[in-house]
C-alpha cells in the first residue's frame, strides 16, 4: 500500500525531523502535530508540511487532526528516563494519555470512515526501557520488568496499542527503538548528542558511572527506514525491536568520539544515574525477518555524520 497522508506527532524532535523529510522524500503529504515543549520550529524550516501546534493531551483537537489522515506515527512523548524520575505524573500523562488519545481519535476516524473502510496504520515509538531488569539481549517475547516510571509509561502505551488492535482491530505495530543517534539532535540529552555537544563547546564529557554499562546504538536514518517499513507492511498487532544487534559500551563510545572529532576532550565522572539499566542490546530478528529491515550505517560512519551535523551546527 503506498501511504500519502501521514501525521507525525512529535514531528518536530529529534526523529521527527529526520523522518518528516524522509517521507517527504516518498511524496508524502506531510502533517506535524507538536506542542514544541522541546521540538524546534527550525528542525522544519523550508519544509512543505503543515503544522499543527497542538498537545496530545487536547483529546478534541486529536480527533479533528487525525481523521484526515491514512497514517499516523506516534513519536510525541516525554523522552527519557531522567525527566520520569523528576516528574512521573506528567511522564504518564503524556506518555499513557497521550498514546491512548491517539488511540481513541484512530478509533473515532474508524467509525467515521466504515463506508469508505480506509484503514488507518498507526506506529507507536516504543522503547527498550520496558525491558528494563531483563537480561540481555532484549527480545519482543520476554516479559517486561521495567526499572524507570519511563519504562512503566511506555510499556503501559505499548499495552494500550495492542488492545486496540484486539478489541477494534486498529492497525497498531509497536516499535521498541535502541539508543537513536544522528543529525537534529542538539536539544537531546542522550549520550551522542551530549558528548559532541562538549566537544564542540570545548567542555568536558561528562560520563556517568564507570562507562562499563552498554547501550544498542543505531542511526537515525536506519530507525526511519524501519518507521517506513512499518507503515508499508501488512502486519498488525505485533511488536519489533529496532536496533542494531551490536553491544557498545559508553568508554568505547568515547574512544570513538573523540577519534571522529579529533579532539582529546577530557572526562568528568559523575555518580551512576537512578533508572538506568546496566547493559542493553536488541535482537533485531523479527525486524529482519517480517519488516526486511536492515541496519545499514555502522556506529564509526553514523558517528562522523552526526559530529558533521554538529560541527555545521556551532
Ligand atoms: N531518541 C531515542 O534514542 C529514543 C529511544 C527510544 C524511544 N524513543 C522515542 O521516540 C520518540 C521520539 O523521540 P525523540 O528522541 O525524537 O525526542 P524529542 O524530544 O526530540 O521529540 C519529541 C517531540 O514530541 C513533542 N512533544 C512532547 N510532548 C508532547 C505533547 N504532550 N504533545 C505534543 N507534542 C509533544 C516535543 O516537542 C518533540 O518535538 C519518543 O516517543 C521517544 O520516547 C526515542
Amino acid at each position: 500500500m503506498k501511504i500519502t497522508s501521514v501525521l507525525v506527532t512529535g514531528g518536530a524532535g529529534f526523529i521527527g525531523a529526520n523522518l518528516v523529510r524522509m517521507l517527504l522524500k516518498r511524496d508524502c503529504k506531510v502533517t506535524v502535530f507538536d506542542n514544541f515543549s522541546t521540538g524546534r520550529y527550525a528542525y522544519l524550516e523550508g519544509l512543505p508540511v503543515d503544522i499543527v501546534e497542538g498537545d496530545v493531551l487536547d483529546r478534541d483537537l486529536l480527533i479533528e487532526v487525525i481523521r484526515s489522515h491514512q497514517s499516523i506515527i506516534h513519536l510525541a512523548a516525554q523522552t527519557g528516563v531522567p525527566g520520569s524520575l523528576l516528574d512521573p505524573y506528567h511522564d504518564c500523562e503524556a506518555n499513557v494519555v497521550g498514546t491512548l488519545n491517539v488511540l481513541e481519535a484512530c478509533r473515532a476516524a474508524a467509525k467515521d470512515s466504515s463506508a469508505t473502510k480506509m484503514s488507518q496504520k498507526i506506529v507507536f515509538a516504543s522503547s527498550n526501557a520496558p525491558l528494563g531488569r531483563q537480561i540481555p539481549p532484549a527480545a519482543e517475547d520476554k516479559a517486561p520488568l521495567p526499572v524507570s516510571p519511563y519504562g512503566a509509561s511506555k510499556l503501559a502505551a505499548e499495552a494500550y496499542c495492542l488492545a486496540y488492535y484486539g478489541s477494534w482491530g486498529l492497525n497498531t505495530i509497536v516499535l521498541r527503538f535502541g539508543n537513536v543517534y544522528g543529525p537534529f539532535s542538539e536539544h537531546k540529552g542522550s549520550v551522542v548528542a551530549e558528548f559532541f555537544k562538549a566537544i564542540c563547546n570545548n567542555n568536558v564529557i561528562t560520563m556517568h558511572g564507570d562507562g562499563a554499562q552498554t547501550r544498542d546504538f543505531v542511526y537515525v536514518a536506519d530507525l526511519c527506514r524501519a518507521v517506513l517499513l512499518a507503515l508499508d507492511c501488512n502486519e498488525a498487532g505485533e511488536v519489533f525491536q529496532i536496533a542494531t544487534g551490536v553491544e557498545t559500551s559508553i568508554n568505547r563510545l568515547i574512544e570513538m568520539v573523540r577519534d571522529v572529532s579529533g579532539r582529546d576532550t577530557s572526562i568528568y565522572k559523575a555518580p551512576t544515574r537512578h533508572g538506568d539499566v546496566r547493559k542493553n542490546y536488541s535482537m533485531i530478528v523479527k525486524a529482519r525477518e517480517i519488516l526486511g529491515w536492515e541496519p545499514e550505517v555502522d556506529l564509526d560512519l553514523g558517528l562522523r555524520k552526526t559530529y558533521e551535523w554538529f560541527v555545521k551546527k556551532t
